[in-house]
């Protein structure tokens, strides 16, 4: 039997292929990867534990409810990369502006920021269906020592300097790329240790997916119907794809990034914006699209080139498989 590589081991080993990497982003991701382990362990009973699901109550700056979880998973990401030493501040979709870290001793030499949707698809939280977390790492451009500042945690998706996802599923996995390609770990829960199991992911060139919430059909512009009609048409001599979605990000991107397809959430009629963020959603998921042989684009711009203006800044996104993207961007 093929001897089991941890997500510890596995860093380590890329840590020594990295020149330059000194151990603090290996110690990072070794945190980050603990958080996942202990939201991992209350989702999986949440059904059980008292009054940990459903709503608190209240509204976040993006104007939802936020679940319980949500605020669970939240609370438990800031504490441990605030433990961490290697984290110098965050910024996360449930919290209202970035948290800088600097008057924690032991984050004092601290380089990197971590911007995170501790729970992404939590609508779906109380119907046991796949939700995740996605993170996303740059390193700080204001002097080590001193308080973050917005134009740390407003760089392109370009400067990131690590992202990947959890993904709470039929099995928990976690998938990251540190800029060399993309490898994901499947949580051995008798260990207790994320094995490989995915190394060097991926995605086929050409997929026979596509995902969208087709029940916003009407709130897209005409070309974006267009492409839509295209995807269930037998033209080009292709068949028709098949729809496949979830609700949660984290589900719909790991199944295509695997599989192959396209997920889109174009802009909305009504609002004039698309739906997902930017720094937390789009950026991390298109950094690790592109390390698998992809490709990400707002339906104007690459994602990673996108200069954020605002925190919680939502864009459209049309992301997945190359041939499948730019077919959607013909349109
Ligand atoms: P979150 O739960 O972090 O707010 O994210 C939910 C997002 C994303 O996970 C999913 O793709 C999308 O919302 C689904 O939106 P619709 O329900 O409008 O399709
Ligand atoms: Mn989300
Ligand atoms: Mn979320």
């Amino acid at each position: 039997m093929e001897k089991l590589i941890t997500l510890d081991e596995f860093i380590i080993q890329s840590q020594k292929e990295a020149k330059e990497a000194t151990g603090e982003l290996s110690r990072l991701l070794r945190d980050i990867s603990v958080a996942a382990k202990i939201i991992n362990r209350d989702l999986s009973k949440a059904g059980l534990v008292e009054n940990i699901l459903g709503e608190t109550g209240t509204t976040n700056i993006q104007g939802e409810e936020v679940k319980k979880l949500d605020e669970f998973a939240n609370t438990i990401l800031i504490k441990y990369l605030k433990t961490s030493g290697e984290c110098c501040g965050i910024a996360s979709e449930e919290e209202d502006s970035f948290v800088s870290f600097h008057d924690e001793p032991q984050c004092k030499n601290a380089k990197y920021l971590v911007l995170f949707d501790p729970l992404d698809g939590s609508s779906n939280i109380d119907c046991n269906a796949s939700v995740g977390t996605i993170f996303s790492i740059y390193k700080r451009i204001s002097p080590i020592g001193t308080p973050c500042t917005h134009a740390d945690f407003l760089q392109s998706g370009e400067k990131q300097v690590a992202s990947g996802y959890v993904i709470y599923g039929s099995s928990t996995m976690l998938v990251y790329t540190t800029g060399n390609g993309v490898n994901g770990f499947t949580l051995d829960t008798a260990i207790g240790e994320f094995c490989l199991s995915h190394s060097n992911i991926k995605t086929p060139s050409k997929g026979k997916i596509y995902s969208v919430n087709q029940g916003n059909y009407h709130d897209f512009d005409q070309n974006v119907q267009d492409y839509i009609n295209y995807c269930i048409s037998s033209e080009d001599d292709k068949k028709p794809l098949s729809l496949r979605y979830i609700g949660s990000m984290v589900a719909d991107f790991h199944r295509n990034l695997l599989k192959g397809g396209i997920f889109i959430y174009p802009l909305s009629k009504k609002t004039g914006k698309g739906k997902l963020r930017l720094m937390y959603e789009c950026n991390p998921m298109a950094f690790i699209q592109e390390q698998a042989g992809g490709m990400a684009n707002s339906g104007e711009i690459r994602i990673l080139d996108i200069v954020p203006s605002k925190l919680h800044q939502r864009v459209p996104i049309f992301i997945g498989s190359k041939s499948n993207v730019e077919k959607a961007l013909s349109y």
